[in-house]
């Protein structure tokens, strides 16, 4: 089921937002060559909302313990995290991000 998230321009580049459909958080990125993925929006190690973490060289860093993921496969990168977050498919259409959440 596709859902819109957020409008294009709403992610800057190397970046992440956070958003929120039926009770569920979502992180949805913009690569610095504009390419867009969603992940879940909580860290797999204790829950901290990824959106208020640090976007850089492809990885999401988690603000609580600094733990990792790559955001493109949300294969997480080494303890403390050691669970791989679940990655959503994305789509633009007229300039409408929108997630896969089935
Ligand atoms: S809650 Fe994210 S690394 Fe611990």
């Amino acid at each position: 089921m596709w859902i819109a998230a957020c409008k294009e321009d709403d992610v800057e580049p190397d970046d992440v937002i956070g958003f929120a459909h039926d009770g569920v958080d979502y992180a949805i990125f913009r690569s610095p060559d504009d390419e867009y993925y969603a992940t879940a929006g909580h860290c797999t190690h204790e829950r901290e909302l990824l959106c208020d973490g640090l976007v850089m060289d492809g990885e999401i860093e988690c603000p609580r313990h600094l733990g990792r993921f790559n955001y493109a496969t949300g294969r997480a990168q080494g303890a403390p995290v050691l669970v791989d977050l679940r990655t959503y498919p994305v789509k633009i259409e007229d300039g409408i991000v929108y997630l896969d959440v089935s």
